[in-house]
């Protein structure tokens, strides 16, 4: 049988810091390392047609975490895209965010913006970032914004799912095939609430710093597998 090839892959990576532990290294070196498996799977996923992957770098809640784990986890975007943008660009790889950025410090958005800027024009896989993201929060301002435009009269008020789905920060990406979370826990951590709808969901014990791409074959392998029903009966 063919291996089926998720369009859209959503990973929340998680364990930078356990790994680190583990290694007696300061958690930075975890997400540092952490870092540098964004491109490895990046290039992965490319390498396999997938359209998009979307990574949880950073929630909403992260900002409660010790003031230098945030700083340095701001620094980071800066010193990936230093050492990879060129070869994402050249992979013909789209970087794309999702999350409220205005909260960054002007540097980490700048380097941000460039990438975006950088990348537009290319057509393969999307890398998509979420960082100061959180999937309530995607749902409450896509309602406002709809809310909004019925005020203004430009939408009736008899919006369906796919029209809703408009307002999201997803807004044109394939629904989630198959989310990922490493690091074993087993929670979705108010990520992709609504894309990840019919997802199939893989919790895997390896921590996101080993997370390589004989991991991700194997979750795709997995997935593969599985027999997605979409709440219809077996055919
Ligand atoms: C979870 O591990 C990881 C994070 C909160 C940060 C993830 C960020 C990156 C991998 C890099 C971001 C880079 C760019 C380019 C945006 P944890 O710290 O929660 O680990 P723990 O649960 O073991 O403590």
């Amino acid at each position: 049988m063919d291996r089926k090839i998720p369009r859209h892959i959503a990973i929340i990576m998680d364990g930078n810091g356990r790994w680190a532990k583990a290694q007696g290294l300061p958690r930075t070196a975890g997400h540092k390392k952490g870092a540098d498996m964004i491109r490895t799977i990046a290039v992965e996923c490319s390498r396999l047609s997938v359209e998009v992957l979307t990574l949880y770098a950073f929630s909403t809640e992260n900002w409660k975490r010790p003031q230098d784990e945030v700083s340095y986890l701001c620094g980071l975007p800066k010193l990936f895209f230093n050492r990879y943008i060129r070869e994402l660009n050249e992979r013909n790889i789209r970087v794309c965010f999702i999350g409220e950025l205005e909260r960054f410090p002007q540097e980490t958005r700048a380097v941000i913006e460039d990438a975006v800027r950088i990348t537009a024009g290319n057509t393969g896989l999307v890398l998509n970032i979420a960082i100061n993201y959180g999937s309530h929060r995607e749902i409450v301002l896509a309602a406002r914004a709809y809310a909004q435009d019925v005020a203004e009269g430009k939408i009736s008020n008899d919006i369906d799912e796919e029209g809703f789905a408009h307002y999201l920060m997803t807004s044109g990406y394939p629904p989630v095939d198959l989310m990922i979370r490493t690091s074993g826990e087993l929670r979705i951590s108010n990520f992709l609430l609504w894309q990840i709808a019919y997802a199939e969901l893989i919790f895997t014990p390896v921590a996101w710093p080993d997370f390589d791409e004989a991991q991700l074959n194997a979750c795709i392998d997995e997935f593969s597998g599985r027999d997605r029903r979409y709440g219809g009966v077996k055919g």
